[in-house]
């Protein structure tokens, strides 16, 4: 086992590292060659059969429906499909309306979870098209789906998923490119910019990997506290939730993820002296909301950690009380930087506190009983 974590303390530090690896690897082979589309071989669909994909529904569990998140906004951005996001146990039980024309999504890391897998049945019987991103070739999710997107992230043993969570969201970003050049709503030049911006994310996560002792300290504060909050607007609050989830798994701090802009709807009352937030800031045409947001907590108390795009550390810098900066990217392509620094937090924190960090109190990698 020391020989397989080749130098790490523990498997999720590994695989958090193994992270700028895991975007290359699944990046290759699905550019063309001169970086201005993207190709998915893998996908059976023809033009017309995309063109007349009317709904998506994305559905999966635990940190692979937050992945489904953040695709929410990438398909509905890029392709302008309606998309609606699922938890598989929610979705199998709640008759969704599934008809020839919904392309349904699946997302899953093992591909053997059960709830999943049910769902893409049930998906199945109502005549839907089955869509499948999951890290195992071979896997029942990827057998049963019609066409299949493997992520390359290589295994990932640690309970808490980090690595194939970002393989994910780079897997959604081709796709969401994909399904937008053949239904025509964005142009080569947009789709090259894209690629662009997506040919830096393995650098700028290194980046971000190199300020891994910024963050260990930032944990060992976090550590000595029993709730908090994270908070966040659009694909932000997505990566907050994720950030959340990331915490509670390994660390068992107890934590929110709220959109920033519901606060004052009622978990406002929860905040008192010391109690810290982290906050994801990265949304150009956000900043103002998310900092009014921000300054309503600091007034109760709280002790704000920002994590903001390169550029705006001085406006947000005024108002928070800790300052991390994430390297300048497109927007829409935040999300694979910003919840590096929150798996590291999350990683410190459960050290920090003595658990074991791989193998989690009551959590299992794979859940294949319902
Ligand atoms: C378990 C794991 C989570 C994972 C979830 C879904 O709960 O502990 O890390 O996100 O299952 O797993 P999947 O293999 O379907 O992505």
């Amino acid at each position: 086992e020391t020989a397989e974590k080749a130098g790490f303390d523990h498997f999720m530090l590994k695989e958090i590292f193994e992270q700028p690896k895991a975007y290359r690897n699944t990046m290759m082979g699905r550019i063309s060659d001169d970086g201005r589309s993207v190709e998915l071989k893998e996908i059976g669909m023809t033009a017309e059969q995309i063109r007349g994909i009317r709904k998506v529904h994305i559905v999966a569990c635990g940190t692979a429906f937050h992945a489904g998140l953040v695709g929410k906004t990438v398909i509905e951005d890029l392709a302008r499909i309606p998309v609606e996001t699922d938890v598989a146990s929610e979705y199998r039980y709640r008759s969704p309306i599934i008809t020839p024309d919904t392309l349904v999504i699946v997302v899953s890391q093992s591909g053997e979870t059960a709830d999943t897998l049910a769902a893409l049945r049930e998906a199945k019987r109502h005549g839907a098209r089955v869509l499948a991103i999951t890290n195992v070739v071979g896997s029942s999710v990827a057998r049963e789906a019609d066409d299949v997107i493997i992520t390359q992230a290589g295994p990932e043993i640690a309970v808490a998923s980090t690595k194939a969570y970002t393989s994910q969201l780079i897997a959604f970003y081709l796709l969401g490119l994909y399904l937008a050049q053949n239904v025509g709503t964005r142009d080569e030049a947009y789709v090259t910019d894209v690629l662009m911006a997506m040919n830096e994310l393995p650098e700028q996560v290194e980046r971000i990997l190199d300020s891994a002792d910024v963050l260990k300290q930032i944990a060992e504060s976090v550590a000595k506290h029993n709730n908090l909050f994270f908070i966040g607007r659009g694909v932000d609050f997505a990566v907050a939730q994720e950030g959340s989830l990331k915490l509670k798994e390994i660390s068992y701090i107890h934590s929110e993820a709220y959109p920033a802009g519901e606060l004052k709807h009622g978990t406002l009352a929860l905040i008192e002296e010391d109690i810290p937030v982290i906050s994801v800031i990265t949304q150009e045409g956000l900043y103002e909301k998310t900092l009014s947001n921000i300054k309503e907590v600091k007034a109760r108390g709280a002790h704000v950690l920002a994590l903001v795009n390169a550029g705006h550390e001085e406006e947000v810098g005024k108002s928070v009380d800790e300052l991390f900066s994430i390297p300048k990217t497109l927007p829409i392509l935040a999300p694979a930087l910003s919840v590096v620094p929150l798996q590291l937090i999350a990683y410190y924190a459960s050290l920090a506190r003595g658990n074991d960090v791989d193998k989690p109190r009551n959590l299992a990698k794979s859940v294949t009983v319902e």
